[in-house]
């Protein structure tokens, strides 16, 4: 593997980021750290998607230019990844002017090419999903079933895009390529959806909307809002018509592009459709998420029940992000709905990653102390057959990986620490020391700490800050690539002293954690 790109759809600025927003962002930054633990290039891009009816009208109302508007509301968004250690190697906003020339250069060619044509059009705009809906997709009221209001009949001449062009070659590639949907029972989905695809309409006169980008030459009309935010994930890089940029030949196609299950038919249809008209290479595969719902109703301005990413650090005084970086990858199978309760992610943080993970790291460093001084003695090293179950847990965690199954690749670390435990449990090094068998003792130290290497490396996705204490107490370096974990971390001599030895994870209810602010 020589480089791995992934992307997160770009929000909308038209509020603050709440925990779905967060959601997707925490499971694509898990899977760019993973990979950064397999390749040199690993590269994540977010951003935010700035034009369009929507953030016109808002800013509109708030008195201020969609601009200043904008700039507020992407500052939200940088804040929030910032708190929730969200490594992004770039932030694009699609008013960045080099993005905006980059698509204006994009519609430019694609009228040249003749897959974009001028048509007269009426159609019904729905301002929430920023597209045309027909007839037929709405519900029983005629309003959009996704954002239950009635749309706008919209009249006017516009650019057309030849979509219908390509749907034989997007209908090809999808079956023939079951895992470019990840995960593939949403491909159908799709294919259903492309029986009936008509071509689109690409601008809008700048008399209905005029919040966008230009199209060149033609001063009546701005780039329908979807052309301009897809196109994100090329222009990002530095892609150009004529002169694409090294780093784009470097790292495009991009290797999985994360998005949520209610933009998949933009993703796998619109977008597929542009690369084709643009003669580029598609994404190897996109991952549609599910949804998060929170005490298992939809989150909604008018329920009250939006939660932001802070507000949840804030009410259980964490100063690191981790446990909720933990709970969120964790919560839904890949692909699935998840929820977001409290209670919930106190009860499962505390159980895993301060009962299971953080305790028997600390138990065993404790012991290491007590019965030896914080001293590996030669005749402690020694294989094990959990070394056996260690290293088949990094190419299960890998394997679950490979097809961004980032909940059921936590499950696997969890086992690997249960396994631990219960060896401590079951061999009782306490007992050993008691009965003098020093020798025994040391080895059962001596097992789980090189265990717990594996541990901090394959959590590091996970939980950033908690994998480096526990390295830093292991004097284990946290960024050795997978492949290259060895099992012979822990050298003979002194590990560490009494001082050195601090808990990983404080439970969320205990004294210490809320005293710690
Ligand atoms: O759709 N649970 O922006 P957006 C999980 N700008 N994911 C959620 C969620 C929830 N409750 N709510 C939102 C847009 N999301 C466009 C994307 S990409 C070129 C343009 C996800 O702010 C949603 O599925 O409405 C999407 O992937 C992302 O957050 C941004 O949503
Ligand atoms: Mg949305």
């Amino acid at each position: 593997m020589d480089k791995f790109y992934t992307t997160t759809a770009i929000d909308y600025v038209n509020g603050a980021p709440h925990i779905g927003h967060a959601y997707e962002k925490i499971l694509t930054d898990v899977i760019c750290r993973h990979f950064s633990q397999r390749t040199d290039n690993a590269y994540m891009l977010t951003g935010t998607d700035e034009h369009g009816i929507k953030i016109q009208k808002t800013s509109a109302q708030m008195n201020v230019s969609p601009k200043e508007f904008c700039d507020m509301n992407a500052q939200k968004f940088i804040d929030t990844w910032k708190l929730l250690d969200i490594n992004y190697s770039q932030f694009i906003r699609t008013t960045d002017e080099q993005h905006t020339k980059t698509v204006q250069k994009i519609f430019k060619k694609l009228l040249e090419k003749g897959d974009i044509y001028k048509h007269s059009y009426t159609g019904l705009y729905c301002s929430g999903c920023e597209a045309f809906l027909s007839e037929k997709d709405l519900d029983e009221d005629g309003c959009c079933p996704n954002h239950k209001k009635k749309p706008e009949v919209v009249s006017e001449e516009n650019y057309f895009f030849k979509l219908t062009k390509y749907k034989d070659k997007i209908i090809k590639h999808i079956k023939e390529n079951p895992d470019f949907i990840v995960p593939s029972f949403r491909a159908n989905e799709v294919l259903n959806q492309l029986e009936n695809i008509e071509d689109i309409s690409v601008s809008r006169a700048k008399t209905s909307v005029n919040w966008g980008i230009s199209v060149l030459g033609d001063d009546s009309q701005v780039i329908y809002v979807w052309i301009d935010a897809l196109s994100n994930y090329i222009t990002a890089l530095g892609y150009d018509t004529e002169n694409p940029s090294e780093k784009f030949k470097k790292y495009w196609p991009a290797d999985v592009q994360v998005i949520g299950k209610d933009i998949l038919k933009f993703h796998s249809i619109y977008w597929l459709a542009l690369l084709m008209a643009l003669d580029l290479p598609l994404p190897k595969h996109i991952l549609a998420h599910g949804w998060i719902t929170i005490d298992e109703t939809k989150m909604s301005k008018s329920l009250g029940n939006v939660v932001s990413p802070k507000s949840v650090m804030d009410s259980f005084n964490m100063t690191e992000p981790d446990a909720f970086r933990y709970y969120m990858a964790a919560t839904a199978p890949c692909g699935k709905d998840g929820n977001y309760s409290d209670d919930d992610f106190k009860e499962k943080v505390n159980a895993h990653l301060a009962n299971s993970m953080g305790n028997l790291l600390n138990r065993t460093l404790s012991m290491l102390v007590k019965y030896f001084n914080g001293e590996i003695k030669p005749e402690f090293i020694q294989e094990n057959e959990l070394f056996n179950k260690a290293k088949r847990t990094i190419e299960e965690v890998k394997h679950h990986f490979d097809y961004y199954e980032v909940s059921e690749a936590s499950q696997k670390i969890i086992e690997l620490v249960d396994i631990l435990n219960k060896y401590v449990t079951d061999n009782a090094p306490w007992t050993l020391a008691k009965e003098e068998k020093m020798t025994q003792c040391g080895q059962v130290l001596y097992t789980v700490l090189e265990c717990m290497c594996v541990i901090a490396s394959l959590i590091y996705p996970y939980c950033p800050n908690i994998a480096k204490n526990m390295a830093k107490q292991l004097k284990y370096d946290i960024s050795t690539k997978l492949d290259d974990i060895k099992l012979n971390n822990i050298k003979e001599g002194k590990l560490i002293s009494k001082e050195e030895i601090f808990p990983v994870f404080l439970r969320l209810d205990s004294e210490l954690a809320t005293n710690k602010k």
